[in-house]
């Protein structure tokens, strides 16, 4: 399973990056509002840093308008996803740039019929949102479920990207699944680590070593 990380902050990307997890990255507009950063340049400097797919949105909500900006997005640099919103003209812009060759993310999926759509058009990655589904309390992990025996069923290779993710136990259920990535804010992909018996025991270790007045070094 590939982890990418769901931020546009390039120091939180970088401290992931030094540890070896970071596979890929997503950014969105509500994510370049909270960097304080112009888009084409923060995409850039992530492009820079990460060689996995950097998922960049365009923002047109008509078919040839966002065609320019999904090309100017992939511009920037040869491992960026081009980023559509799950719309027909979306859908139409997917067909053409994956048939240009550019790996293309669709996002805001909330239904196995849009997946549908979505991987007969070609898309590289399919963004089904699960935070959002169960903040209107629909079960985001059953459309997972869906999309991964859908996909299996005929053979697509477009990636499930599990989205939306708030907590470590949509990582785990996600795997779980069989997603084949998931993204996620620096802040769940940390806590993946935590466990409070993992912390109790390195207590219990440690006040024992004290004890034993010796050094490894
Ligand atoms: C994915 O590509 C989106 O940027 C993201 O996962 C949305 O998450 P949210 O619903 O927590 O905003």
């Amino acid at each position: 399973m590939k982890f990418f990380v769901d931020t546009a902050d390039v120091e939180a990307i970088r401290e992931l990056h030094e540890l070896g997890f970071v596979d890929g990255v997503t950014t969105n507009p509500s994510l370049i509002l909270k960097s304080g950063r112009d888009i084409l340049e923060v995409t850039k400097e992530i492009c820079d840093l990460i060689p996995g797919p950097v998922s960049a949105e365009v923002t047109a909500t008509d078919a040839d308008e966002m065609l320019t900006e999904g090309r100017k997005l992939a511009e920037i640099a040869s491992n960026i996803a081009v980023k559509v919103p799950l719309t027909w003209a979306g859908l139409k812009t997917c067909k053409t740039l994956s048939d240009e060759g550019r790996m293309v993310n669709v996002t805001l999926c909330f239904s196995a019929n849009q997946a549908l759509l979505a991987a007969k058009a070609g898309a590289t990655f399919i963004s089904p949102f699960i935070g959002r589904l169960d903040d209107i309390n629909l079960d985001g992990m059953e459309l997972i479920a869906d999309i991964r025996t859908i996909y299996d069923n005929y053979g697509f290779d477009t990636e499930i990207l599990a989205a939306s993710i708030r907590t470590v136990n949509h990582v785990t259920e996600s795997a779980r699944i069989g997603a084949d990535v998931i993204t996620a804010p620096p802040g769940v992909l940390k806590k993946l680590a935590d466990h409070p018996l993992t912390d109790k025991g390195l207590e219990a270790f440690l006040a024992d070593w004290a004890k034993t007045g010796q050094k490894i070094v």
